[in-house]
């Protein structure tokens, strides 16, 4: 009996990438080579399934290429680089990875909150460039953590992970906004209380983005949310470029309209607006939120998993559209 044939986009773990060709005829771009979409598309046609990332875009030109596709695994829990409801009309099933990566995540999130409230790689930097001469009262002075409010827009399990680490760690008041309010059971296991998008802008000492992107999400955060918030304030953003309007910010921290940010991901990443690397109060990384070894090797497990539960058992496993399908 022939096996299935699949495509693995980008680089993985080699015993990933095994276990895949235990079950199926597999063709993977180990090189790393970036693929344009028609290049992607060419890659997978003829294939029934593809492994891909958040970098590759699974749209109408690519579903349209590839009639033999029957389901695209995302190795990231975010899936903005889908078009779902094209990849429902063309029967194909989207996966995703949840749950493994949340409290990688969610701890990630908190390095960049301690990084830019407590200035670690600004001041790095000043030590490193040999600037560090003598000691002073004030230098790289920052914010507090602990006890201070924390402000969390955007609910769902990393949120949840940020405020429990918030309330329990830190010893902080931790208000949330949400689209719907979480269930009063979770809202006290998270010691987080549910507030209007403007008070938790003006009451936060910190806040954190955890929102997924949509076009409703988009600029979640621009110039009138940055006026909202205190002078001492911090953003971090986990979530997806865009959320953020990038010049608004780097403006206001520019003026000093607020204290710091943490920012993992960025409009047209992986570029970055010049304007953000140029100020020193911004700690930037390269949408690294996920990547512990565990978690990494655990996110591709389960894009190969949902691969294998599909094509070889017929049962879609962490899917987005299954019940759109009809599968579930
Ligand atoms: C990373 O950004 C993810 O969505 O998993």
């Amino acid at each position: 009996m022939s096996r299935p044939a699949i495509a693995i986009a980008r680089a993985i773990f080699p015993q990933v990438v095994e276990r895949l060709q235990s079950h199926f005829d597999v063709v993977t771009n180990q090189q790393d080579t970036l693929l344009s979409g028609p290049e992607l598309a060419a890659f997978a046609r003829g294939k029934a399934g593809l492994l891909c990332t958040g970098s590759e875009r699974i749209d109408p030109a690519l579903l349209a290429a590839c009639p033999d596709l029957k389901i695209c695994a995302n190795m990231a829990v975010g899936y903005n680089n889908f078009d779902l409801d094209a990849m429902t009309a063309a029967r194909v099933l989207a996966t995703n990875t949840p749950d493994v990566l949340t409290e990688t995540t969610a701890d990630f999130g908190f390095a960049l909150l301690m990084a830019a409230a407590r200035r670690v790689t600004e001041s790095e930097h000043f030590l490193r460039a040999g600037q560090w001469t003598r000691w002073s009262y004030d230098m790289f002075a920052g914010q507090d953590v602990h006890g201070s409010t924390l402000g969390i827009i955007g609910m769902g399990r990393i949120g949840q992970g940020i405020a429990r680490r918030g309330a329990l760690g830190f010893g902080m008041r931790v208000i949330y906004h949400n689209r719907s309010r979480l269930d009063p059971a979770l809202e006290a296991d998270c010691q987080a209380q549910y507030v209007s998008k403007e008070e938790l802008l003006r009451t936060a000492d910190h806040v954190v983005l955890v929102v997924p992107y949509s076009a409703a999400s988009h600029h979640t955060i621009g110039a009138a949310e940055l006026a909202m918030m205190k002078p001492t304030a911090v953003l971090v953003n986990i979530a997806r470029g865009g959320i953020v309007d990038d010049v608004a910010l780097a403006q206001a921290l520019r003026e000093r309209r607020i204290a710091a940010a943490g920012l993992d991901v960025f409009e047209g990443e992986p570029q970055v607006h010049p304007d953000l690397l140029a100020l020193s109060n911004v700690v930037l990384t390269p949408h690294i939120a996920s990547a512990s070894v565990p978690t990494r090797l655990a996110m591709a497990n389960l894009a190969a998993d949902n691969l294998i539960d599909f094509l070889v058992h017929g049962r879609p496993r962490t899917a987005l559209n299954a019940q759109a399908l009809g599968l579930a």
